[in-house]
């Protein structure tokens, strides 16, 4: 199972407008049957990256880095930032040539937006890159946001070095967000099942618990309420809790740069 298919399911269960394959939509019905959960999770997810980047906008922020962008879809950073600060500035990277190209399609004639297609392992080629350089400047607070995406990289890819790396290109009083995918047994489960099921090779997720996610925040100062459920990060006043949030194992922390 490659990349772009993770990102276009996600796609799907988030009623976007992307072109899912008949694959896709076998793969999307098969993790249905065996987590039923996860199309609520992926919902989870995005519903509390629009809260990140609103908050984000209340800090001042107006200068967004989206490392792992996926396909574009519903409740996009560009969208809701804009949608709080008119003059907010957003880069998308993803290596999946397709999800790019779709991306640029849809930021086409925005001038405050670009779409790279480049594979963020590489500091240098995001961060240097001429929409880049065009769009933010380092020398004023960015929001870096790896939504997901750093749980499709092995520990040998150094994903730890590789925030860092991003980090120290940073200004103080910006902000790095990181959601993971924690080892649950309901995910553990799932993955037995559907290799049962339906003999799929298990995918290449690198699942972390708490403990190692907060190692992303090394030398930034986590903001309330540190590393959450997705589900539980700053919810909106007056949403149904999930009182058992943990049990989905999607958990992400907000760091700010002394
Ligand atoms: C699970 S999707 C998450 C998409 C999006 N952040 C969201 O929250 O909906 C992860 C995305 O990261 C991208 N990705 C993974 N590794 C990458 C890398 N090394 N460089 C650039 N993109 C990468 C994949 O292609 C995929 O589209």
């Amino acid at each position: 199972m490659d990349f772009g298919m993770i990102a276009r399911v996600m796609n799907h269960w988030l009623g976007g407008t992307y072109r899912s394959t008949k694959a896709d939509l076998d793969f999307a019905q098969q993790v249905e049957l065996v987590a039923p959960h996860i199309p609520y999770l992926v919902r989870a997810q995005r519903a509390m990256l629009g809260r990140m980047v609103r908050y984000l906008v209340s800090q001042g922020i107006r200068q967004f880095l989206d490392l792992g962008s996926g396909v574009p879809t519903r409740g996009n950073v560009h969208e809701v930032a804009r949608g709080a600060a008119p003059d907010s500035r957003v880069v998308y990277v993803d290596r999946e040539p397709e999800i790019a190209a779709d991306g640029r399609d849809l930021v086409a004639g925005d001038d405050q937006v670009a779409y790279l297609c480049v594979d963020f392992r590489c500091p240098a080629d995001v961060l240097d890159a001429p929409e880049t350089r065009r769009l933010i400047d380092f020398g004023r607070p960015v929001a870096l946001l790896f939504i997901e995406s750093l749980t499709l990289l092995p520990d040998t890819d150094d994903p730890y070095g590789l925030v860092a790396a991003y980090s120290d290109a940073l200004t103080s009083g910006s902000y790095v967000g990181v959601s993971q995918a924690n080892s649950t047994r309901a995910l553990e489960s799932a993955l037995a099942l559907s290799q049962r099921m339906f003999n799929l090779a298990p995918p290449s997720v690198f699942l972390r618990d708490r403990e190692r996610q907060a190692e992303f925040f090394t030398g930034l100062e986590l903001v309330e309420p540190g590393i959450t459920p997705v589900q539980l990060w700053k919810p909106e006043p007056g949403t149904k809790i999930d009182h058992n949030a943990e049990l989905g194992g999607m958990f992400v922390g907000l760091g700010r740069k002394p």
